[in-house]
């Protein structure tokens, strides 16, 4: 193989669930519904699908048609027929590590039900929309579990999201119950959650109730009728008792997550119980080879793909221990991460480039203060991963002995698509080979397969079980923006280049999708935000290469008439933005410009900004308008 390759240890092979790596692919890729229909049938369905797959209306594939299911019967309810009752499922610690908390399959259960009554008491039947909003505490992962165990679609939102965020995913999911926190705590410092949900219900008459979950215990006003503090009605009798898990259709709508695109509004993705119950179930259970032994920890949020799919459903449909840290990396101090390895032994840990590379510049005294010897495995998701922090995190972190799973995927594909598994040479920086039943290209912009080793963009041949089936409300968006530039094949958004050895390498987005810290924004967001503040005539956002953080937002900023350009005024809109998007788009520079450099169209030119901005040569300008 060419490059610098990581060979798998004859004990890591002789552990992983799957030994035979090209056997299953060459079959998954034989019988693409063989290989599926065996992996879903490791779940309980309360009845057998009819087809394992219907591609008759592409680009709108149907999965384990006639199937009935529930995603949390499998994620907690069948668990409770078995050993794993008194199995635990969560631990949790809190920021400031003063509290712990943790829960047995049993325990969870009794939890997500309470919860479920309690939805279902505010009147929220099948296939409402529930908005979720809260830090990263356990009732955020009852509350999802709960809404599916009653057929309600959830839609969380991210709780570093701010107020006009929050207000138009509630605005457009026509949620009619919120489920929030008093506040939650980021670094030390409170985040006022349940303010910025009467910000932003001023403009979103669907809401009829806000439950608020009691976390930081500030002061906070609540309306009558409408606001209800969720430890009030656990105190209801309605409240107690099981409550019924509801027989879905496997086609039924899981969950809506709204995601940046490249133009507009955010998409609302839109997952279903039965295939993304098999995909997230199935690539965790091969890539992270999740055994009853293991403590597995995915730092995450929730309120990302990465949480929905690897905190709170991938995990509990394999009956794993999953463990939630209310905080970040590094606070107080550089070690906090480190110190929870080891407090809870730790054995899979799954993390973010962005993180490691953060952590990496304070030097190797602060994990090597701690036992890390918990670890078997690492993995890393969100962006591309540089060599060198790949081989810190592997040195340093895994002391050599933890193969790191760099899973390729997004929100739209539910589940990992690039990976490699335990027993597949590594090789820095690769995503490796396609998952089971998948196949991967390059192509340039009209289509065809560009040469080995040639950056192009990367496209998706082949139907998955945990795809989005739609966007929810627009299936005419949903084919536009992944289906119709290269018919029959689906558009990831990134470029990318593949090696001889038939590995995948990740360069980044084509569109103008940006990824700060992992987290995944879009520029016209900013730019919305942006032109809510008086100075501000027009915007544009781009995202540029950043140390740390991956990639920065940079603004470019045209001033009304009476606005001069100032450090002050620079720094209020940093702010603004912070406040009305959420702090993690708080852009990293903001500059003032006369004039933006547009197309004779009218659209801006951010390929020239960005490269401005880089001091790199600005290419073909015979566009620009005069
Ligand atoms: C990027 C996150 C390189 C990519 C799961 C993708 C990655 C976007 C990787 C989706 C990786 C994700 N290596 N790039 N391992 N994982 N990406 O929807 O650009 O938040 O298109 O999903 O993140 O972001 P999303």
């Amino acid at each position: 193989m060419e490059g610098e390759v990581f060979y798998p240890s004859t004990e890591v092979v002789s552990q992983a669930v799957l030994k035979d790596w090209e056997k299953t692919a060459a079959y998954a890729l034989g019988d693409l519904s063989g290989f599926w229909a065996k992996e879903a049938g490791e779940l309980e369905w309360f009845q057998p699908c009819e087809q394992v797959l219907d591609d008759s209306n592409k680009p709108f594939f149907k999965w384990f048609v006639g199937g009935k299911v529930n995603i949390t019967h499998n994620a907690v309810d069948r668990h409770l027929k078995t050993y794993r009752k008194n199995k635990l499922a969560l631990i949790w610690e809190s920021e400031d590590g003063k509290c712990d908390r943790s829960f047995s399959y049993y325990a969870l259960n009794r939890e997500v039900c309470r919860m479920a009554n309690i939805i279902k008491a505010m009147g929220i039947v099948r296939g409402d929309r529930v908005t979720i909003y809260m830090g990263r505490v356990p009732e955020i992962v009852f509350a999802m579990l709960a809404c599916a165990k009653i057929g309600a679609i959830h839609s969380v939102v991210f709780g570093g999201f701010s107020v006009d965020a929050l207000q138009g995913r509630i605005a457009d999911s026509q949620s009619k119950l919120i489920i929030t926190c008093d506040g939650s705590l980021q670094n030390g410092k409170l985040v006022e959650l349940k303010r910025i949900v009467d910000d932003s219900l001023r403009h979103c008459p669907t809401v009829e109730n806000v439950v608020v979950v009691k976390r930081s215990g500030h002061e906070v006003p609540m309306e009558a009728m409408r606001d209800h503090w969720y430890h009030d009605l656990c105190a209801l009798p309605i409240a107690n008792g099981k409550c019924a898990t509801e027989v879905m259709d496997a086609e039924d709508p899981l969950f809506i997550l709204y995601t940046s695109g490249s133009t507009g509004t955010p998409k609302a993705i839109m997952h279903t119980h039965g295939g993304y119950m098999v995909g997230t179930y199935s690539t965790l259970k091969y890539v992270f080879d999740i055994t009853d032994e293991d403590r597995f920890w995915c730092t995450a949020d929730p309120g990302w793909i990465t949480g929905h799919s690897y905190i709170v459903y991938g995990p509990l449909l394999n009956g794993a221990t999953v463990f939630i840290f209310e905080g970040g990396p590094s606070y107080p101090y550089p070690n906090r991460w480190w110190q929870l390895i080891e407090r809870y032994g730790i054995s899979i840990f799954y993390t973010a480039p962005t993180a490691i590379r953060g952590l990496m510049r304070f030097g190797d005294a602060w994990p090597n203060k701690h036992d890390l010897s918990s670890l078997r495995l690492l993995g890393s998701v969100g962006e591309p991963i540089n060599p060198e922090a790949w081989k810190w995190f592997y040195h340093v972190i895994g002391r050599g002995k933890c193969p790191i799973m760099d899973t390729w995927w997004q929100t739209e594909t539910g589940a990992f698509m690039i990976t490699p598994t335990p027993v597949v040479p590594l090789k820095p920086g690769s995503g490796t080979r396609p998952f089971f039943g998948q196949v991967a290209e390059i192509v340039d912009e009209a289509g065809n397969p560009v040469e080995v080793g040639a950056e192009g963009f990367l496209v998706l041949t082949r139907p998955w079980p945990a795809m989005m089936r739609t966007l929810y409300g627009d299936d005419e968006r949903y084919v536009k923006s992944y289906w119709s530039k290269y018919p029959g094949k689906y558009m990831t958004g990134d470029s990318a280049r593949c090696d001889k050895d038939g590995y995948y390498w990740i360069i980044g987005r084509v569109d103008d999708v940006i990824k700060v810290s992992g987290h995944r924004l879009g520029t016209a967001e900013v730019e919305s935000a942006l032109i809510t503040h008086p100075a501000v005539a027009e915007s544009a956002a781009i995202g540029l290469p950043h140390e740390v953080k991956g990639q920065a937002i940079f603004c470019y900023v045209q001033l009304n008439p009476g606005f001069d350009p100032h450090e002050d005024l620079s720094e209020e809109l940093r702010q603004h933005v912070s406040q009305h998007l959420g702090p993690i788009a708080r852009p990293e520079e903001i500059r003032f410009i006369d004039k933006l450099p547009k197309t004779r169209s009218g659209k801006i030119m951010r390929r020239v900004l960005k490269a401005r901005a880089q001091g790199l040569p600005e290419g073909d300008l015979s566009t620009l308008e005069e």
